[in-house]
């Protein structure tokens, strides 16, 4: 069997082309419904939009900061992976921080809920839990919530590689203990590219 150079696996890891669509705060804002749609979620500064510039491999797509509640409208993207129909990348607001105003945080729960209810085209959830932290309660509200709408979910762990090797797993473990996880969650990296494939795996798996 020829052996696959390192570039081939990496180029796999990337889409096809990305671009930005628009952003919204509400239903009327939303672009019309088109192509099957997966949405990232998380609380801030998880690495919601870093991850979605670094499976689709175009660094600044979606913006990216220190700052966290960077992101506080949807974002669509536009996206045509390596094989198959195009998708839609969808960013949303993070959740849980505490220092942006009052009525921004009262304003996310309705904002993204109409976005979860309402829309046809959106076939799964991805839930971002920071690897070090681990699952908090806005997390598991959030997965019941999606399972009680009937919403397919997928979780996440994202910044890997602030976690020591030998602690991963066992991360990985007790956040499938807690929220009652058939598998252990994808475990991914924004800096290192770990979990790009499998991420790329359940995106074909649910077209
Ligand atoms: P909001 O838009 O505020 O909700 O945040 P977000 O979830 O979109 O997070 P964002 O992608 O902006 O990342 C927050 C910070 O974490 C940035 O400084 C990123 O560079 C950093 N970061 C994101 N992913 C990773 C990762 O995999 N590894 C490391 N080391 N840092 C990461
Ligand atoms: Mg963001």
């Amino acid at each position: 069997m020829t052996e696959l150079r390192p570039s081939c696996y990496s180029i796999r890891l990337k889409a096809r082309s990305a671009t930005y669509v628009t952003s919204a705060t509400d239903a009327a804002g939303f672009p019309p419904e088109g192509a099957p749609e997966f949405a990232f979620a998380g609380r801030s500064n998880v690495g919601k939009s870093s991850l979605i510039n670094t499976l689709v491999g175009v660094p600044k797509l979606a913006r990216a900061s220190n700052t966290p509640g960077r992101t506080r409208l949807l974002n669509w993207f536009e996206v045509q992976p390596q094989k198959g129909p195009k998708v839609n990348f969808v960013d949303l607001p993070g959740f849980g921080y505490a220092r942006v105003p009052r009525e921004m945080r009262d304003a996310w729960r309705p904002m993204v809920e109409s976005y979860l209810t309402q829309r046809e085209t959106l076939r799964l959830v991805f839930i971002l839990v920071d690897a070090r932290r681990g699952v908090q309660d806005e997390e598991a509200e959030l997965l019941e919530w999606l399972i009680e709408c009937d919403l397919p979910a997928c979780i996440v762990m994202t910044k890997s590689d602030k976690l020591g090797k030998s602690k991963r797993k066992p991360a990985a473990l007790a956040i499938k203990r807690e929220l009652g996880l058939p598998r252990p969650p994808i475990m991914t990296s924004a800096e290192t590219n770990e979990g790009l494939a499998d991420l790329w795996r359940v995106v074909h798996a649910v077209l």
